[in-house]
């Protein structure tokens, strides 16, 4: 199974991101966006797990949750991977607690390092709002981005858990469902 780990987000920030998506779809760009029930927070991506592999993988994730305390995020404004010159990925950023979170990221690869999983090179985390498959409008869209409210409007939200997430694809797009919950609890 294709597997990955995320933080979820509350409804008050996927309804922000929702917002974000309408004002800036309005310039009707190239995106594939991420639907709604979809939004969360990318801890590491696994790729395809062996079925033989899960228990293991959870026992790991599970002492992963048992070294990190919960902690505060904030989600506002919107930002570009690699760069708006040459963007592929539309996210709304994150701040609060950012070096917790890389914690949590941290020791999620600790745990999981002896499976064979490569660490991640950076933790940054983002809400992926759509993925850019063409330059088509993007301008204007940037444009309806700067006039958005910025990042002094950022909404908090407490991390108190994180996900064991299965995705498995199909040509309406991904269809993720919770495999399993881990309470932070460091
Ligand atoms: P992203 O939001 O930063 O793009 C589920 O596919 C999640 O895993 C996505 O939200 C994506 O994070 C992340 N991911 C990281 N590497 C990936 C890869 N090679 N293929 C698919 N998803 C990947």
């Amino acid at each position: 199974m294709r597997a990955f780990i995320a933080i979820p987000v509350p409804d008050d920030i996927k309804q922000y991101a929702r917002m974000l998506r309408n004002e800036l779809g309005r310039a009707r760009p190239d995106i594939k966006w991420v639907e709604y029930q979809n939004y969360h927070l990318t801890v590491k991506f696994l790729g395809e797990i062996e079925n033989k592999k899960a228990s293991e993988l959870k026992r790991n994730l599970q002492m992963a949750a048992e070294a990190v305390p919960p902690f505060n995020l904030s989600a506002g404004g919107v930002g570009f991977f690699p760069n708006q010159a040459h963007p592929r990925v539309m996210w709304v950023g994150i701040k609060g607690e950012i070096e917790k979170a890389e914690f949590l990221g941290d020791r999620v690869d600790a745990f999981l390092s002896s499976m064979g999983f490569e660490s991640e090179k950076d933790h940054r985390p983002h809400l992926t709002l759509g993925r850019i498959r063409s330059e088509k409008n993007l301008k204007e869209m940037v444009n309806i981005m700067e006039k958005l409210p910025g990042r002094e409007n950022l909404r908090s939200f407490r991390v108190e858990n994180f996900h064991l997430m299965q995705s498995i694809l199909g040509t309406a797009g991904p269809q993720y469902t919770v495999l399993d919950t881990y309470r932070l609890n460091g």
